[in-house]
């Protein structure tokens, strides 16, 4: 029988923590007849997000294209969905079931070049874009392409989506952490950037790209234009390669705040010699069509023969899925004033950035109340990641610890916090060190997507655990 150790030890290494031990105990006690919220990972749709009518309308009619004959099917469809699904069979005849060019429906990748001109009134170029299955795969397919010695390294935001630290370890490239300022809003400075960048190379790590989320996943922040400019001309100081993860870009709620993309920043600084990887994805914004795993990359500033081994590298695993690339269109060429659909497209889409907004309103606020707990109102994404304070514990002298036995302690305390709660509470959310915190401190990331009774009831619910959990702790027992 094949064992566990004759596997690829890349694969052994990489941990991906919002599918981790906890999740997997909160299916056990689901199946065991408990109710779990889910608040673990970003899949708005697994908790009651409607997806919006004229992605699915489209999609039926494309997956069935009989329906467009069908003598009823005006009375079923909005007019203009109807145009549209027989405009894309017309464009691409072959349909869903058949592979398309390794980089994706021609059609489609010039769509999404006029989504990124229309957003950001910059030129995009529809042969610098590649579809993908989901925007992870496009963030894979950087980091491998760009990893070419075993001390090569990619600079990652701390916290960060665990995406990136397992694909680093899936890839054999080191892990080079910066820490984001919790105190400013999870912001970078340059001071952070520096020294991670000079602490890295020290130790023989040789940085070749920065990872940047914006907004953020696990911090919910959005980052202002001018850190969006720090971060290029940092980039540029260092000669790195920058990857923008860019899938919250319509998932901003703060007053004053607005997404700024590092695509805009790049052309408004006249900026043409650092390498550009951006993605994006159906799964996040307001569409939350996770499981169609559609999504682009974006390269900007390479030549052409980086391009062409880019979609090689797609082209190894042929193209992604055609519902995905359907989607994605969808996203970047919405239904638009005059048509049929508009309306309800207007009201869905707005309907749920609404709730998202104050969802994340509620449960910061309600979370920042908390005795021994900090947080502020989330700025964008889905995420909260929540600090939270636990006392010493008795006999334990963790001023003694070494780095690593420091780190390794406060996961050992937020995973058996996060485990204490799914079993009191039934509230599923993911450690903190699943993500990386700065050393000494405590956090467990939370999404604010469940319906708003339930995150009204979580609140209560993690107040009332919390000052058990911490009484409990301190509590010297009379033997
Ligand atoms: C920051 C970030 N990037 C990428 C992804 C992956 O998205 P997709 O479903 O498009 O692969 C996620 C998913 O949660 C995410 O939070």
């Amino acid at each position: 029988m094949l064992s566990r150790d004759q596997l690829n030890p890349n694969l052994l290494r990489a941990e991906y923590a919002v599918r981790g031990p906890i999740v997997q105990r909160a299916q056990e006690l689901e199946e065991q007849g408990r109710k779990v919220i889910y608040c673990n990972i970003g899949n708005p749709q697994a908790l009651k997000q409607r997806p919006l009518s004229y992605i699915r309308q489209t999609l039926s009619l494309l997956e069935y294209p009989e329906l467009l004959n069908h003598p009823d099917v005006l009375r079923l469809y909005p007019a203009d969905i109807v145009k549209r699904a027989a405009m894309i069979l017309e464009r691409h005849p072959h349909g869903t079931g058949a592979y398309t060019q390794s980089t994706g429906i021609p059609f489609i990748r010039e769509a999404v070049a006029e989504f990124i001109t229309r957003r950001d009134r910059i030129p995009a170029d529809r042969n610098h874009i590649i579809l993908t299955d989901g925007a992870s795969k496009g963030a894979q397919a950087v980091l491998l392409a760009l990893l070419r010695h075993p001390e090569d390294g990619v600079m990652i935001p701390i916290p960060q989506y665990p995406l990136y630290s397992a694909s680093l370890a899936l890839y054999g490239g080191r892990q080079v952490g910066y820490f984001l300022d919790e105190r400013k809003r999870w912001q970078l400075s340059d001071e952070i950037l520096e020294s991670s960048f000079s602490e890295a190379a020290a130790r023989g790590t040789n940085p070749v790209a920065l990872v940047v989320i914006n907004p953020g996943n696990p911090t919910g922040s959005v980052l202002p234009a001018e850190n969006v400019g720090k971060i290029i001309r940092f980039a540029k100081r260092r000669g790195l390669a920058l990857l923008a993860d860019e899938v919250y870009q319509e998932n901003v709620y703060a007053q004053g705040k607005s997404f700024f993309s590092f695509a805009r920043a790049m052309d408004e600084m006249g900026e043409s010699t650092v390498p550009l990887f951006s993605i994006n994805s159906v799964s996040k914004g307001f569409l939350g069509e996770c499981g169609h795993r559609g999504g682009y990359l974006e390269l900007r500033n390479v030549p052409d023969d980086v391009m062409a081994e880019f979609a090689k590298l797609q082209s190894i695993s042929l193209c992604a899925n055609v519902d995905g690339q359907i989607a994605t269109y969808l996203m970047a060429a919405p239904p638009s004033p005059g048509d049929e659909s508009y309306e309800t497209f207007l009201k869905e889409r707005d309907g749920i950035l609404s709730a998202l907004k104050s969802k994340a309103e509620i449960l910061g606020r309600g979370i920042g109340q908390i005795p021994g707990m900090s947080l502020d109102v989330p700025e964008g994404a889905m995420y909260a990641f929540v600090r939270f304070e636990l006392p010493d514990e008795p006999g334990v002298d963790a001023a003694s610890f070494t780095p690593e036995e420091k780190t390794a302690y406060e996961a050992g305390r937020d995973t058996a916090y996060c485990l204490a709660l799914l079993e009191e509470t039934g509230i599923c959310v993911v450690p903190g060190s699943g993500f990386g915190q700065e050393p000494g401190t405590l956090h467990f990331r939370t999404t604010f997507l469940p319906p708003q009774d339930e995150i009204e009831q979580l609140v209560g619910a993690l107040k009332a655990f919390h000052i058990r959990y911490v009484r409990e702790l301190t509590t010297v027992r009379a033997w």
